[in-house]
């Protein structure tokens, strides 16, 4: 199947979460806890296809606004593909990137915004998050994880504009070996249970 992130195609197979997808395909897409369920980072936008998703879980529905719901808004570690088509999703720190660079008058209002629905579920989450249990060294590696994965995406954004070509050669190589054995970890059935529970 296909899954489009922020304009650019990629296949899925079916019972992978959005946020493997995505960063198995180095797609910008915020994860700082590693696809836990903790950081709200991985937001995205369903724009089509939101048929081929599995169903918003209760977790999901702890950490996301009926608002957001409504907008097709999914957390990208929570939200697995499910069935055969096109999907096409933007994620959300895709769409603040746009905004700094198209529009940056935006940013204050819809920081605002999301602040806002954050809050209203303040109570759910914390209750959500209060009955989770962790393996405090999994979720370590998985945050390391997640800051080597971002690290990679701004590797790639730099290495176009980079002088010394060499040296950035040398650089992305060193990160995305690094980046590679995180992301093996991240695609394991454990993972893909993530915060599902
Ligand atoms: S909540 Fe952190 S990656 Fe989804």
């Amino acid at each position: 199947m296909t899954i489009i992130i922020n304009g650019k195609s990629y296949e899925a197979e079916s019972g992978e979460r959005l946020i493997d997808v995505a960063r198995i395909n180095h797609a910008h897409i915020g994860y700082f806890c590693g696809g836990n369920g903790i950081c709200q980072t991985c937001y995205v936008t369903v724009k089509k296809g939101s048929e081929l998703l599995s169903p918003i879980s209760d977790s999901e529905k702890a950490l996301l606004s009926d608002t957001l719901i409504k907008e097709g808004t999914r957390m990208a570690c929570l939200t697995t593909v499910e069935k055969p088509g096109t999907i096409e999703i933007v994620s959300t720190v895709e769409q603040v990137k746009e905004m700094f660079e198209k529009n940056p008058l935006q940013l204050p209002g819809y920081a605002g915004k999301m602040g806002w629905e954050a809050l209203v579920k303040f109570p759910d989450t914390m209750q959500l998050q209060s009955t989770r249990s962790f393996d405090l060294w999994q979720l370590l590696s998985d945050i390391i994880g997640g800051i080597g994965s971002a690290l990679q995406l701004v590797v790639d954004a730099l290495q176009p504009a980079c002088p010394a070509k060499a040296e950035c050669k040398i650089i992305g190589h060193i990160d995305s070996a690094n980046t590679h054995s995180q992301l093996s970890e991240a695609t394991e059935p454990r993972a893909k249970q993530g915060a599902q529970a």
